[in-house]
């Protein structure tokens, strides 16, 4: 039986690593560094699946879980149209195991995620132009659209297909723009209430914890210095380029 579960929901999954990556080589010719494997699997955990075979009972077989498939998935992090979106950097699934569905659920459930914990508008890939088994998973089974020709975008000269989907229908209920009657709650509505309560953006919600930051008996307290952290922390300069792309 293959299971399909995000990257991150498997025990050390950073062990299943070179066990995507070895997926990869074995049926793709745009290949990653391990560590580029590292920075999606870090950065957005929740947007990466794998299909794995579990061992059978009391096998102590070190073959496995194995990795039959992945799809390896990000967001942008700078859109150059400004709009928050996905990419799916790479999919493919072991020859034993085509035409069983796998792909179309790892890509349904990267395209949820990417809808859901980051309220992506859309989804972008790229494509071979002949790949036609790829080409009828994206356009004919899951509905992306043919955005544009990248001449000569693969290592070897060959064209690709820029493609893309819309995701606002996966956003959840509430966060759509008007998709909720009342606005009550959505990111807009709550942007609004707090510009006209004075307070912006970059307020910490948080209470005080401790002594931290408090003044004592009058004095001032020690300067505190704002940092980002989380999500706005760049990571970019981690990122292994894809040599296969110009
Ligand atoms: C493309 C690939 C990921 C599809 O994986 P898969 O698990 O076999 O695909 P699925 O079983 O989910 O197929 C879903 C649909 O995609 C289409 N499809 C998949 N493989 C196809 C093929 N060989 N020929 C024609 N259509 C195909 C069909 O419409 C299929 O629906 P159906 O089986 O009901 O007819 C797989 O062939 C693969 O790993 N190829 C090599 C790597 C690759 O090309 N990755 C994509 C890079 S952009």
């Amino acid at each position: 039986m293959v299971d399909i579960l995000p990257l991150c929901s498997y025990p050390s999954y950073l062990s299943l690593l070179p066990s995507i990556q070895t997926c990869n080589i074995t049926n793709l010719p745009e290949n990653y560094f391990l560590k580029y494997y590292m920075y999606h699997a870090l950065s957005w955990p929740q947007l990466s699946f794998i299909a794995v075979v579990r061992p059978p009972p009391n096998s102590k077989n070190s073959d496995y879980p194995k990795v039959v498939g992945y799809v390896l998935a990000k967001m942008e992090e700078e859109p150059s149209d400004g709009v928050a979106h996905g990419h799916i950097t790479s999919l493919s699934v072991m020859r034993t195991h085509r035409r069983l569905g796998i792909a179309e659920r790892l890509m349904r459930m990267s395209e949820r995620a990417m809808a859901e914990s980051h309220r992506a508008h859309y989804v972008s890939l790229h494509v071979r132009v002949s790949n036609t088994a790829a080409l009828r998973l994206y356009r004919d089974t899951l509905g992306f659209e043919v955005e544009k020709v990248e001449a000569k975008y693969y290592a070897d000269g060959e064209d690709a297909y820029a493609m893309r989907m819309d995701l606002r229908d996966l956003w959840v209920k509430g966060d759509k723009e008007g998709g909720n009657p009342s606005g009550e709650g959505t990111p807009a509505k709550m942007k609004k209430k707090r510009e006209e309560s004075g307070d912006d953006d970059a307020q910490d919600e948080g209470d005080e914890v401790g002594s931290l930051g408090k003044k004592e008996d009058g004095k001032e307290g020690e300067k505190m210095v704002k940092v980002k952290i989380g999500r706005a922390l760049g990571v970019g300069d981690l990122v292994e380029r894809n040599e296969a792309v110009r």
